[in-house]
Formats: C-alpha cells, sequence, structure tokens
C-alpha cells in the first residue's frame, strides 16, 4: 500500500505492527469506539491533520479514525518523539500519510507540518497547538474549510486560550486535556511513571537517596513527585503558585525556590509548561554532575542557551545525555536535548492511560463533526457524559465493578429538606 509519506525506514514496518499491536492489548475502551466506528462511520470522507506524537498508542487511535472514515494525515509533534518503526507501519501497511522521522531538524519538523495539512484538513488534531498555530500565521487560505480541532495537552490548551483570549482563534477546539479521564490519569500516572521511565532509561541512576528537585506541581508534578518518593527520592518541589505549593507541602514534600533547590539537587525534571524555569541564576549553583530532565511539552523548561553560554565544552556521554563542561569546571548532564524526556529516553505513556486520552480524542472528532457550523470558534469542553462513559468502560475493562445509587439516594441526592 503506497501512500504519500516522509519516514525514516520502511523496512521497519513489521516491528513497527507488531509494537502497534502490544499497545492495543492495554487500549480496550479504545478498541471499543473503534469497533463501533467501523459500523457508524462517523468520520467518513472527513479530512483530518493529527500533529502527534507519533507512537504505538497514537497509531491505535490513527487506525480507530480511518475505520470511521476520517481521512487522516500524520506529523509529529515533536521533533524526537516518532517510533519509527511505527510512523513506517502506518504508512506502509495501514495506508495512513505519515510525515515524522526521529530526529528531524527543525525545517522537517515544520515541512512535515505543512505536509500534513496540504489536503485541506476539515479537523486537526494536535498535542501542543502547532497545526492550529501554523494555520492561523501561515495556511489561512485553509481556515474557512476547518470545522474544528482537538487538543490534547496542557500547554497547548494554554495557547489556545490565549488565542481565544485576544479573538485570534478561527475554529471551534475541544480542550481534551480538561476531560477528567484524561488529565487525572495521563498527566499524573502516565507522566509520573514514563518520566521516571525516561530518567532511569538513559541514565541507569538508582533514584533512592537521591535528591530530586521538580519544578510544577500540576498534575503531571503531581504523578511524578509521587513515583519519585515511591523509588525512595528525597524530593523538593518548587512552585509559583501558593494553593499548589501547599499541597505538595500537605503532601510532605519539602517545597523551596529554585534559587535554593538548585543548590541541593541530585536530579532536576521540570514539568511546568513555562518557560526558563531553571535560568543562568539556577545553573550556576548547581552540583558538580547535576542531571537535568523536561517533561514539559516543549525545550525552553531549562534555559539551553544559557547552559550553552556558560560551557566551554560538550560531550554525549551515552544517547540521551550530553555532558556540559562549565567554565568553572562543574559537569551538567542533560536528557534528551531537553525534549519530553518521556518521549525522547523512554516509550512516553503506556498505553494504558492512553487508551482514555485517546478514546477522548476520537470521540472530540465525532463531537466536533456532529456539531459542525454550529460551534463559537472557542475553547470547548466535552461534557462531563463521555467522561463518565469512558471511566465506565475502563472499569469494565479492567474487571473493577461499582455501586450504583438507589431511588432513595437519588431523590435524598435532589432534594433539600432533609436535616438535622
Ligand atoms: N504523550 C505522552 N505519551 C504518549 C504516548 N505514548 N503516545 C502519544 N502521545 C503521548
Amino acid at each position: 500500500m503506497s501512500v504519500p509519506s516522509d519516514i525514516s525506514d520502511p523496512a521497519r514496518a513489521r516491528e513497527g505492527l507488531d509494537r502497534i499491536d502490544w499497545a492495543a492489548r492495554e487500549m480496550p475502551v479504545l478498541a471499543l469506539i473503534r469497533a463501533r466506528f467501523a459500523r457508524e462511520r462517523p468520520l467518513a470522507g472527513v479530512r483530518m491533520a493529527g500533529c502527534l506524537h507519533v507512537t504505538a498508542e497514537t497509531a491505535n487511535l490513527a487506525l480507530a479514525l480511518r475505520d470511521g472514515g476520517a481521512e487522516l494525515r500524520l506529523c509529529a509533534s515533536n521533533p524526537l518523539s516518532t517510533q519509527d518503526d511505527v510512523a513506517a507501519a502506518l504508512a506502509r501497511e495501514e495506508g495512513i500519510p505519515v510525515f515524522a522521522r526521529r530526529g528531524e531538524d527543525g525545517d522537517a519538523y515544520y515541512r512535515h507540518i505543512h505536509q500534513a495539512l496540504d489536503h485541506g484538513p476539515r479537523l486537526t488534531m494536535d498535542d501542543g497547538a502547532d497545526l492550529v498555530a501554523t494555520i492561523h500565521r501561515e495556511r489561512r487560505d485553509l481556515l474557512a474549510g476547518v470545522a474544528g480541532g482537538a487538543e490534547e495537552t496542557t500547554t497547548g490548551v494554554i495557547r489556545l486560550r490565549a488565542m481565544a483570549r485576544d479573538g485570534a482563534l478561527g475554529y471551534p477546539i475541544v480542550a481534551v486535556n480538561e476531560s477528567d479521564t484524561k488529565h487525572l490519569f495521563d498527566n499524573r500516572f502516565g507522566t509520573g511513571q514514563s518520566t521516571i521511565d525516561g530518567i532511569v532509561r538513559a541514565t541507569n541512576v538508582l533514584l533512592a537517596g537521591k535528591s530530586v528537585v521538580i519544578a510544577g506541581y500540576g498534575w503531571c508534578g503531581r504523578g511524578l513527585a509521587s513515583r519519585a518518593r515511591g523509588l525512595g527520592a528525597h524530593v523538593t518541589v518548587t512552585e509559583v503558585d501558593p494553593v499548589r505549593a501547599l499541597e505538595a507541602v500537605m503532601e510532605g514534600f519539602a517545597v523551596r525556590p529554585m534559587a535554593e533547590a538548585a543548590r541541593h539537587g541530585d536530579i532536576f525534571v521540570t514539568v511546568t509548561g513555562d518557560c526558563r524555569v531553571i535560568g543562568a541564576e539556577a545553573l550556576a549553583v548547581m552540583k558538580d554532575g547535576a542531571i537535568l530532565a523536561n517533561s514539559g511539552h516543549f525545550d525552553n523548561e531549562i534555559d539551553l542557551p544559557a547552559l550553552e553560554a556558560m560551557s566551554e565544552g560538550r560531550r554525549r556521554l551515552r544517547e540521551c545525555v550530553d555532558e556540559y563542561r562549565l567554565m568553572d569546571g562543574r559537569r551538567l548532564c542533560l536528557l534528551a536535548e531537553g525534549r519530553l524526556v518521556n518521549l525522547a529516553a523512554a516509550e512516553g505513556h503506556p498505553a494504558s492511560v492512553m487508551d482514555m486520552s485517546f478514546a477522548n480524542q476520537a470521540l472530540a472528532a465525532e463531537w466536533l463533526i456532529a456539531r459542525e457550523g454550529q460551534l463559537e470558534p472557542a475553547v470547548h469542553e466535552l461534557p462531563p457524559e463521555i467522561d463518565g462513559e469512558i471511566a465506565r468502560l475502563k472499569l469494565r475493562a479492567m474487571g473493577v465493578a461499582i455501586d450504583e445509587l438507589t431511588d432513595e439516594q437519588r431523590d435524598y441526592l435532589a432534594g433539600w429538606e432533609t436535616g438535622t
């Protein structure tokens, strides 16, 4: 099967199919949606562009969308997250055009985004809002044909809300990240585990007894802090939000400003969604040998230009580990070039959480097409019933039963007359 594509190694398609199948075993909710989509074809003839991490989990989403009738083109949402075997399997065996190569440079990254847009999508699906941004900046000719888009991640939602606030957003977006069955699981348990996985695969360091500094205590930071503690690390959290900081304190974590934490940490991980969270001042006081990693969407959370400027040399010590030799003789080790360590040095979140995230994505696509032309060009959330349904299906697949309200309990909750 030959479709337009730009992938690294077509010969790895067989390996990719096995990897996609392995992930599918942990994605029962998406499988049910895929089977229904194949029967009902809610996306028949809908041209879609997806800018997502090209992983085995994303491949299962792509197959569900395809079986629902969508004509999907896929590009990567990060230059280092593409699984080349998966890209090959989709392009060569499944008939899905893929424009993504692991390790692509900035020019190729944006060329691939344009190629994913070249068929004029009616729906966009982003992880970080690069499709939306490119359409609004450089491909405005496509705007009139776009019915809607879905956004996967916190960083993307922040960008899109800013566009909506400025009146710049040209079509409706579903913020999939805001669904409970997305952020409570993917951001917390997914990022928690996969970030540790990335650090450990890159370095093989023992976390027990290490001082781990986590910048950001959103859902990702919460998950990561809890997993690092579980492995025996001494965890310090840095925050700017007083409520989140207080929550971290009461969870039993040390909370300090970065300037102070920087002196003590063995391993630093940024998960804030903001820029320059580890800046020159922090880099200036870190211990010799400190390890720096980022698990936020963009590679600007650690001030890489400052790190470069302070360094007299750099060498690649292991795959995904670059040692910077500073002018004062200290060495700092940067993982995965400051890009998402969980996807660049490991395989991203496990399929079991992506099952729920991508169930939301598939249902968001269906929801948007069913409301084509009726939605404001604003950031929307999926209705809570969809969350409830995804959670119910996931529990059932896990063999977990829960109780139901009795009629009496339902009436009690709906009433106001009963008191002490
Ligand atoms: N984001 C985080 N983990 C992911 C994965 N495994 N696949 C796609 N996107 C992801």
